[in-house]
């Protein structure tokens, strides 16, 4: 068996990684490691992977094996490739953590008849099949605890804040902080919010009595942390708020993963390989109501996960 991790790395992907590892020889397999993702596997990076490679990793953040974004091997050739190499090294089958993209490269491959498995891991949250996947839990806290430190500046000086979080296109990671760090407005791609609405949020936070205020805007949202700020710089005489601008960005990506993803790691990890032994292919396994879950790639990969709109108005409730 191969094990791969594609895509943006994610605080506990080395805990799937040990999982996958661990379990694979429980099941009396070899194990190999694809180093850089697909690019790796296309470049033929494989090298065993025994029990004690994966010690001591549990507590990392990224991903031992390393990872990247390939576009060669989104072409049928690409695929091909892969397959070639796979079947040269004498594998057998293949776990891919990652995300939706990442899930792509892993159902080409199932649909050429390899059989694949994939392990959901993006901070982002937007993979369909995991109601949270490796990775997030922590990138949350990390954003949380910015956040709070933000608000006690913000709070010293009267000030507001922008503060932009990751996630590309889907807004769960800024509507959970928003939430969760008790924002005064949140700014998501879901839900337009124009720089005026955003102004006016501001003004009546501040006529409820607020001295300051918290803004977490998802970077994927139409008007991002920049533009807002620039829209508020602009029209600074006649709104008269002093913003400042934190964006968080990859700091969100290289924490160490906390208990949840660990655990979470280590189930999808192991129930991964438990799968391939069943002789399943072609899906990717996740948390779904609190129990370890497969979906079929079809209905994952390079899709997008809606996100709960009552969140949205909870977050809307709780700013008051
Ligand atoms: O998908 C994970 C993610 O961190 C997104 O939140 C972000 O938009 C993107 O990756 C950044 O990608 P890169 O690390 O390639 O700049």
């Amino acid at each position: 068996m191969a094990v791969l991790t594609s895509g943006g790395d994610a605080p506990g992907m080395n805990a799937a990684i040990r999982a996958v590892v661990r379990a694979g020889i429980a099941q009396g397999w070899s194990v190999f490691g694809v180093r850089h993702g697909f690019a790796g596997l296309l470049g033929g990076e494989l090298s065993p992977l025994g029990p004690r490679d994966v010690g001591g990793i549990i507590q990392q953040g990224g991903t031992i094996l390393g990872s990247a974004r390939c576009d060669a091997f989104k072409t049928a050739v690409g695929v091909e490739q892969a397959l070639g190499v796979l079947r040269a090294r004498g594998i057998d089958c293949l776990v891919v953590i990652g995300g939706s993209g990442s899930q792509m490269g892993a159902n080409a491959l199932a649909k050429a008849g390899f059989p694949v498995v994939g392990v959901a891991s993006t901070i982002d949250n937007d993979l369909p099949g995991s109601d949270i996947a490796i990775g997030v839990d922590t990138a949350l806290n990390i954003a949380l605890e910015a956040i709070d430190r933000l608000k006690v500046t913000a709070s010293s000086h009267e000030r507001a804040f922008l503060v932009e979080v990751m996630g590309r296109d889907c807004g769960y990671l800024a509507l959970m902080a928003g939430i969760a760090g008790g924002a005064e407005a949140i700014v998501i791609p879901e839900m337009e919010t124009s720089p005026e609405d955003l102004a006016q949020e501001l003004y009546a936070s501040r006529e409820r009595g607020k001295k300051h205020a918290i803004v977490v805007v998802a970077e994927g949202a139409r008007h991002n942390a920049r533009a807002l700020a620039q829209y508020f710089r602009d029209n600074e005489k006649r709104l008269g708020f002093d913003l400042r601008v934190t964006q968080l960005g990859h700091v969100q990506r290289g924490g160490s993963p906390g208990a949840f993803d660990r655990l979470l790691a280590t189930r999808l990890g192991a129930a991964a390989v438990q799968r391939l032994a069943a002789g399943e292919s072609g899906i990717l396994v996740g948390q779904l109501k609190g129990v370890v879950a497969a979906t079929p790639l079809d209905d994952v990969a390079g899709k997008t996960k809606p996100l709960d709109p009552s969140l949205f108005v909870l977050a809307r409730a709780m700013s008051s």
